[in-house]
């Protein structure tokens, strides 16, 4: 073999060549799977392409385990696929494309396995292994997948103009590839995604969306994301990200370009972290910058209440992005409004009654906030940036003074609203908010400590100025 198999899927393999042989179907290992087992990455899935009927391939090579695994097909798109555990199989006829004088669209018909490589997105997603007798486990690369792959290219095998209007989505992957894998663009095919951006209007927008996650799931996003901006996709398909961009002058005084802080803040997280909605609150904690900006005579520019402002603006993106409207959106909405905090407590004096808020109104987000915070200390200036930090982790310090102590991070009041009820002899109304929310206060205060007795005494208090009695 070409390439480095498991000892399973080298077992699939002949089973699936020894099927293709009897049908007399010559098939083939292509795509993605003989990609990432070029280059080394993991893989789960393998797609075969084979000169005939996928399904009845399919059922062919199911029949030859025992027990004989499910084969689910797709007839209208002729594909078919198998799970072997983890390993999953998907089974395709080799198609070829080809425009009808009396139609503008593509009939697809049967075609070689040459025809069907010159279908695909880019050279080094178009490279086939043989699964037949007489060249089994060769290498077959009609366009040089195998030294783009080795140069780090991203290249379309046909002309770039032609490949992306068979899918524009292809834009996207191009993009993603280069974001995931570390490669770059070859110019041709990077200028022909400026020139067709406007097409991206006719993918529907989870499949765009699918890819910007993946290439938010990268190393680096930053790369993935910039390559969106130069190629003029970004401003189509998320266009208040683009607003970030540049830095206005007035009086000399400038202010840093949002877009590249934002890029770097998303860098440093993810050298953190892998977690996805984590990464989206990077992107979108400085979103309303653009329309919060103003510049103050002798102060110079300010961003006032961008982070309300953006956390107000995350519902309407996910919405737009079809981001899921659930849990993981009020975590970026959270965190987008939080950011500011925790380095507004890097000052000094700053009370434990502020340290305890700042607990409270996180709660089991705290580490992910004091997260995003120190990713969000950027400056060209290392002096500065060092500083910060170190007064960052004197924050980070005092929080886990504070939490061990007071334990607010997941806060229920010690005197519950039925125990304020049976204490005065109240149905549920406003006296029984009122004393719950004076406890809360004095906790987070400090006035008194976060104790079932001393919340008790303290309830007897605030009762008594409400002219409620304890009944007997
Ligand atoms: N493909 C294509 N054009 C697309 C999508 C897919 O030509 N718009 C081809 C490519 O040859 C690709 C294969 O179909 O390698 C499988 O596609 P897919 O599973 O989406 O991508 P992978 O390349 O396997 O990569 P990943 O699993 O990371 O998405």
């Amino acid at each position: 073999m070409f390439i480095d198999c498991s000892e399973k899927e080298l077992f699939v393999f002949k089973k699936i060549a020894n099927a293709a042989a009897e049908l007399q179907m010559p098939a083939f290992v292509i795509g993605g799977f003989v990609r990432d087992k070029i280059i080394g990455r993991p893989t789960k899935d393998a797609d075969i392409v084979c000169l005939g009927d996928g399904i009845l391939l399919a059922n062919q090579v199911a029949a030859r385990f025992n027990p004989r695994p499910q084969v689910a097909f797709f007839k209208n798109f002729g594909t078919a696929q198998i799970k072997l555990g983890e390993f999953e199989v998907e089974f395709v006829g080799a198609r070829k494309e080809s425009y009808r004088s009396d139609s503008r669209n593509p009939e697809v018909e049967p075609g070689t396995i040459k025809d069907d490589q010159d279908r695909r997105d880019f050279t080094i997603n178009a490279l086939a292994i043989s699964l037949n007798k007489e060249n089994y486990g060769d290498l077959i690369d009609p366009f040089n997948g195998i030294n783009d792959i080795k140069a780090k290219i991203i290249r379309t095998p046909l002309a770039p103009v032609q490949t992306f209007s068979d899918d524009p989505l292809r834009m996207m992957r191009a993009i993603r590839f280069a974001s995931q894998l570390g490669f770059s663009i070859e110019e041709a095919t990077f200028q022909a995604i400026k020139d067709n951006k406007e097409r991206i209007t006719i993918v529907s927008q989870e499949r765009i969306t699918d890819e910007l996650n993946k290439i938010m799931l990268s190393n680096k996003p930053s790369v993935g994301w910039e390559l969106l901006f130069t190629s003029g996709l970004l401003s189509i398909i998320f266009p208040q990200m683009v607003d970030l961009a540049g830095a206005e002058y007035i009086d000399g005084k400038g202010h840093k370009d949002n877009f590249y802080h934002t890029l770097q803040v998303l860098d440093n997280i993810s050298a953190h972290t892998s977690d996805l909605w984590l990464r989206w609150a990077a992107v979108l904690h400085d979103i309303a910058k653009p329309v919060t900006k103003r510049f103050e005579e002798g102060h110079g520019w300010t961003f006032h209440g961008h982070e309300v402002v953006g956390a107000r603006m995350v519902p309407k993106i996910f919405n737009k992005l079809k981001l899921p409207l659930n849990e993981k959106m009020r975590f970026v909405q959270k965190l987008v409004e939080l950011h500011l905090r925790p380095i507004s407590l890097t000052k000094e004096n700053i009370t434990d009654s502020a340290i305890r808020r700042l607990i409270f109104d996180a709660g089991d987000d705290i580490d992910a906030l004091m997260m995003l915070c120190s990713a969000d200390i950027t400056s060209k200036n290392k002096f500065k940036v060092k500083r910060y930090l170190a007064n960052f982790e004197l924050v980070k310090k005092r929080i886990e003074e504070v939490e061990e102590l007071d334990k607010i991070r997941n806060w229920q009041p010690p005197v519950t609203g039925e125990i304020i009820m049976e204490t005065f002899g109240l149905t549920p109304g406003r006296n029984v908010g009122l004393i719950k929310d004076a406890i809360r206060e004095a906790i987070l205060d400090g006035i008194i400590s976060n104790s079932y007795q001393e919340a008790y005494n303290y309830m007897l208090k605030k009762g008594e100025e409400l002219n409620l009695k304890p009944v007997a």
